[in-house]
């Protein structure tokens, strides 16, 4: 057969099973139509959860801090990679692990404000936090700045640190909610000593999701010396920032909790400057190849190609809506069970009211301890909120007010009974 005829059947193997179709054409194309944003923005977010999303109409969903939920179009990213992948319709290996997928990093980070050297795709926030504590040459003695908000993926790899090597991990208090981002500059900054190498904290923390002042924290450690590292695991797709702007040293995500990434999709940022200062922690052959820049950290052996064909339909997705309009609205949101958490007799907030604080987390602590009634009949409502002592509230763009106007109505039926 001749080349012609070869492409010609594989061009229509492909068109048969709808691989052509550009992607960022087909996610934008069946979006509503700006005019439909204009005239109702309500009317629009509807027709985004329920045309964009596989959610049912029954599911109220407020843990996207978890996991977030991949749309339709993310889906079928996935399931046409690993059809074109069993079908062997390209000539590329359908896998990452020893490739350097040059044309995806740069993408992502043409988004992400870096450069695409800088940028290693990872499967979550944890390993590349792990990569970071395990990979930077830190001895007996030198110490590690973080913050009592860590999650166990930002506390725990600098915890082995110490256990192995002798390193010392100090916790700086954050105060619940925090006054200002001068007050968090100042707390963070002036805890630095003279056998700090490191801080590593949260972008926008676990537990209460406050977003922290990086850039200042950040500029102000490099005067002084000090590498910093963001836990940005919740910063991607929940609040607009450049990478170069932020001034930090590396910087780990998990793109699957707010920027539409099936499960398993993480990124590592390497500032330029840091490529060489870290070491790998998987390695394969090309573990001391330094030209290869951040993919160093990427040969990590065979893995899964279309997790990452649907994180890039995920950012496709995002940039088709709008960052800008993505975050008001899920700010928007956010405010609503901010206004209705403060007005409320069985709750105390831990958000601060700040708008440059907080972006789609909200978090307020129950009054009383009994909350089993509430829990149940939240269950029940198939409702899927994360809480225990603490309720925190995720909004993303799924989320529709009726969703909070219910979970405040459950707490009033519960609760109020016993007031
Ligand atoms: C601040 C923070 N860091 C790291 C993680 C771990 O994220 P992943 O499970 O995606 O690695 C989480 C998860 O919720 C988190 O909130």
């Amino acid at each position: 057969m001749n080349r012609r005829k070869v492409l010609t059947r594989t061009v229509s193997a492909a068109a048969l099973l709808g691989l052509m179709q550009p992607k960022e054409v087909r996610a934008a194309a069946s979006l509503p139509d700006a005019a439909l944003f204009s005239a109702s923005p309500e009317a629009y977010w509807k027709r985004i959860r329920t045309e964009q999303f596989l959610l049912p109409d029954w599911r109220v969903y407020l843990n996207n801090g978890s996991l977030g939920v991949p749309p339709k179009p993310v889906v079928d990213a996935v399931c046409e990679s690993l059809t074109r992948g069993a079908g062997l319709l390209t000539d590329e290996y359908p896998r990452w692990g020893y490739e350097t997928m040059d044309a995806q990093r740069t993408e992502y980070a043409d988004f992400l404000g870096c450069k695409k050297d800088e940028l290693a795709f990872m499967h979550n926030a944890t390993e590349a936090m792990s990569t970071v504590a395990g990979g930077l040459d830190l001895k007996a003695g030198d110490e590690v700045l973080i913050t009592d908000q860590e999650h166990p993926s930002g506390r725990g790899p600098w915890l082995q640190q110490q256990a192995r090597h002798g390193i010392a991990v100090r916790e700086v208090a954050i105060p619940l909610p925090p006054k200002s981002p001068e007050q968090l500059v100042d707390l963070l900054i002036s805890a630095i000593g003279p056998r700090t190498r490191v801080l590593s904290f949260s972008g926008i923390t676990s537990l209460t999701g406050l977003v922290m002042p990086i850039r200042q924290i950040c500029g102000a450690a490099r005067a002084k010396g000090v590498i910093t590292v963001v836990d940005g695991a919740h910063m991607i797709g929940q609040i607009p920032f450049r990478l170069a702007d932020l001034g930090c040293d590396f910087f780990a995500g998990s793109p699957h909790k707010w920027m539409f990434a099936p499960p398993g999709c993480g990124l590592l940022y390497i500032r330029e400057e840091m490529l060489d200062r870290l070491w790998p922690n998987t390695v394969t052959g090309n573990w001391d190849d330094k030209s290869l820049k951040a993919a160093r950290f990427m040969m990590v052996g065979t893995n899964n190609r279309a997790v990452f064909d649907g994180m890039l339909e995920g950012l496709r997705f995002h940039k088709a809506i709008g960052s800008e309009r993505i975050y008001s609205r899920i700010h928007q949101l956010a405010r609503m069970v901010y206004d209705k958490a403060s007005r409320s007799p069985y709750v105390e907030l831990l958000t601060p009211a700040d708008d440059r604080m907080y972006g789609s987390l909200t978090t307020f602590r129950f009054k009383s301890k009994d909350t089993a009634a509430f829990n149940a009949l939240c269950k029940k409502r198939r409702m899927w909120i994360i809480g225990g002592d603490n309720l925190r509230v995720s909004s993303h763009i799924h989320t529709r007010p009726s969703d909070i106007e219910l979970l405040f109505s459950t707490m009033e039926e519960t609760m109020g009974a016993k007031a």
